[in-house]
């Protein structure tokens, strides 16, 4: 069983979906997990629900990936808590479906803003704890990072260039020994779309992510998977 005692991970959009069920993981394996997520009270209550499965090495506090300095603090907040950063999860993400012409500005430059410069901001200020932990960033992508579809062309812009982003950093720091790794799910039964069923029984679960991801953290120092796709098995045909 993956051992993760004396590790510390931090997870962006913990409080919920994808990034609550990886919380839950890193917290299962002995790591202490850090969140963070706008709203106070999702982080309290993800915080506590954490702590109980790890004998209270849980942290969080509200931060808003948009902001530069809300990152900064809360990574500071992590290093401060637990004396290092070893994985950092850059999970929060917002999408918003609708034809181009439709789309306001404010939605267009959310999208951006969230996807996009909330995983350059976490990065940059928790590169300098990763590489003395020789640790790992893995960037939760989406199949819409290589697949367009109609209606999601911000969301579908934001995933390719998360993927071309996590990519080129990739590389640029893999000789400071920090792996790097794009994740990209498919359909994942969460709230995260408002024109979506959740719970579509054909979706994959955010636990199905999270055991991505655990596996990933297993994988020997030298060996590297940079991007993983993960799909449901049996979506519904197209006609
Ligand atoms: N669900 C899917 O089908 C699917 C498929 C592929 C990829 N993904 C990706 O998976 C990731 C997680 O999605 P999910 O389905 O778990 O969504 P979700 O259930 O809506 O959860 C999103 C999380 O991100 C947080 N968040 C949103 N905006 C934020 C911001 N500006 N700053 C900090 N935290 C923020 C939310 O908390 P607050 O609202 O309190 O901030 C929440 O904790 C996203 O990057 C998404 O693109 C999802």
């Amino acid at each position: 069983m993956l051992d993760l005692a004396g590790r510390v991970a931090l997870i962006t959009g913990g409080s919920r979906g994808i990034g609550r069920a990886i919380a839950r993981m890193l917290a299962e394996h002995g790591a202490a997990v850090a969140i963070g997520a706008r709203n106070e009270a999702g982080v309290s209550r993800a915080v506590a629900e954490i702590g109980a499965l790890n004998g209270g090495r849980s942290a969080g506090m509200p931060c808003d990936v948009r902001r530069w300095e809300e990152c900064e603090r809360l990574i500071g907040h992590t290093v401060a808590a637990f004396g290092r950063l070893d994985i950092l999860v850059n999970n929060a993400g917002v999408g918003v479906f609708a034809p181009v012409e439709a789309m306001s500005l404010e939605e267009w430059h959310l999208q951006i803003a969230t996807n996009l410069d909330g995983v350059f901001h976490c990065c940059r200020a928790a590169l300098p704890h990763l590489k003395r932990a020789e640790g790992w960033i893995i960037n939760v992508g989406s199949l819409a990072g290589k697949n367009p579809f109609a209606g999601g062309a911000a969301y579908n812009a934001t995933k390719f260039g998360l993927l071309g982003f996590s990519e080129a950093l990739m590389l640029e720091v893999r000789h400071s020994g920090v792996r790097v790794c794009c994740v990209m799910p498919g359909s994942v039964a969460t709230e995260f779309a408002s024109d979506q069923t959740t719970g579509a029984d054909w979706k994959l679960h955010p636990e199905d992510v999270a055991e991505v991801v655990r596996d990933l953290l297993a994988f020997p120092a030298r060996a590297l998977p940079s991007r993983v796709e993960i799909r449901p098995s049996r979506p519904p045909s197209k006609p």
